[in-house]
């Protein structure tokens, strides 16, 4: 197996058990309707039993949507949806691609019908202290200021963060092609010390359409 293809595996374990968390937390089953903003189908085969999903991507994401049976071609701050078309709706690693999560969070909303749940998740800028002690670069959706974001728009909201030592990088071509995934500088993966734990930390910021 080459490097590039461990890390493939690594990325689709730690995927794998991201995904069954959120649909422990979601409830998932073959009948939940699922609206993903800014999905691709590669978390969702993950499940033993995925949702019937609604992926809405833009149209220059066709290539990662390529293995979706159903995918709607759109831009998240202006869903073509009725209003309260869908019990579920997320963000999955989506809103810190924003200039400004905010009206794309208000879209996610106003599709969602009263008692709808919503998701968003994100990672935290002090992730992967191990290899980045300065931290991430700041974005428009951290995981540290996320649920502060959602509360703009949604009455209900309540943050879960995860911290945890999620996987280890065993060879040097592993920690290279983690940092080059990751934009970290390149000396860094020949300064780490092996094998490599990183610490995972962000969030997945739970609300709920009172009204
Ligand atoms: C980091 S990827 C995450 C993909 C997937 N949700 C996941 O968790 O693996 C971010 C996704 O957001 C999508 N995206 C960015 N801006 C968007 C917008 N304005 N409307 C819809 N999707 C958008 C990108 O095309 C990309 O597929």
């Amino acid at each position: 197996m080459t490097a590039a293809q461990r890390f493939a595996a690594i990325s689709r374990h730690f995927r794998r058990r991201r995904m069954a968390r959120f649909a422990a937390e979601l409830g998932v089953t073959p009948e939940t309707r699922v609206l993903d903003i800014g999905g691709t189908p590669e978390n969702w085969k993950l499940l033993e039993s995925p949702p019937r999903l609604v992926l809405l991507n833009t149209p220059r994401a066709a290539e990662d949507l390529a293995g979706a049976p159903v995918w709607v071609a759109g831009d998240g701050r202006a869903l073509p949806f009725r209003d309260g078309a869908f019990a579920e709706v997320v963000h999955l690693w989506c809103l810190y691609h924003l200039d400004d999560p905010v009206p794309a969070i208000r879209e996610a909303r106003r599709v969602l019908r009263p008692a709808g749940r919503y998701y968003a998740s994100t990672a935290a800028r002090d992730s992967d202290p191990e290899i980045l002690p300065e931290g991430y670069p700041p974005s428009t959706f951290d995981a540290e200021e996320a649920a502060t974001i959602v509360a703009l728009v949604f009455e209900r909201t309540e943050p879960e963060r995860w911290d945890g030592q999620f996987f280890a990088l065993s060879t040097r071509e592993q920690v290279r092609a983690y940092c080059r995934h990751n934009y970290i500088p390149a000396e860094r993966a020949e300064e780490a010390e092996l094998p490599l734990c990183l610490t995972k930390r962000g969030v997945l910021v739970r609300a709920t359409r009172t009204t």
